[in-house]
């Protein structure tokens, strides 16, 4: 398996996997396909990183974002969507996706990231849950994050608007 930054004309290999990703999960909102589509159409895709198998298709990917705080940009960062394509899922790509793009993340200069998402996952990460960084002004042990930089953040986040898609 190889990680590399998307092409152009990965998109719509991004969209199918995106897509066939989420529709069984049962927290998908069936938007995480447009959203990364928006996402790209905004020039938001900080960091849009495929996995591919070695035979060369495309198997998995993953994006990050410039997320604000309390309204202000800064250099703060949303994971997601991830998705790795079903038969494939639970073998490490996830995993693998989201350390790369961490560690991209860092060498962008980044201060941390924020995810939403199931604890017991992102935790392998070192996502912490933190009462002072809230999402829709409410704690929630599903919104973490990531410190990469200085100190942890107080405020309330939001996503770009390609995430509020329809
Ligand atoms: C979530 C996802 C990206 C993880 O990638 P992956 O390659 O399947 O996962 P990995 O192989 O890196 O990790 C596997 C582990 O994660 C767990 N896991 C996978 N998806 C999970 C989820 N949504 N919530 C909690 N745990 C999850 C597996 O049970 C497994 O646990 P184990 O190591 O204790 O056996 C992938 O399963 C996927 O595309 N899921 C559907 C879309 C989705 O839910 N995206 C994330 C939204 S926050």
């Amino acid at each position: 398996m190889q990680i590399r930054d998307e092409r152009d004309e990965d998109a719509a290999a991004i969209s199918r996997i995106t897509a066939a990703a989420f529709a069984s999960a049962p927290h998908s909102s069936g938007t995480e396909a447009r959203i990364v589509e928006a996402l790209r159409q905004a020039g938001a895709l900080a960091i849009s990183l495929v996995a591919t198998s070695d035979d060369g298709p495309i198997v998995g990917h993953i994006a990050f974002s410039p997320v604000q705080i309390d309204g202000a940009a800064g250099r703060w960062y949303g994971l997601g969507p991830v998705s790795v394509t079903p038969d494939l899922q639970s073998q490490g790509v996830g995993s693998v996706l989201i350390c790369e793009g961490l560690v991209r993340l860092a060498a962008l200069g980044a201060d941390g990231c924020v995810v939403l998402g199931d604890p017991a996952y992102y935790r392998r990460f070192c996502f912490l849950d933190d009462r002072w960084l809230t999402y829709g002004g409410k704690p929630s042990r599903y919104f973490q994050r990531l410190v990469l930089k200085g100190g942890a953040p107080k405020g309330d986040v939001s996503f770009h608007p390609a995430f509020d898609v329809a």
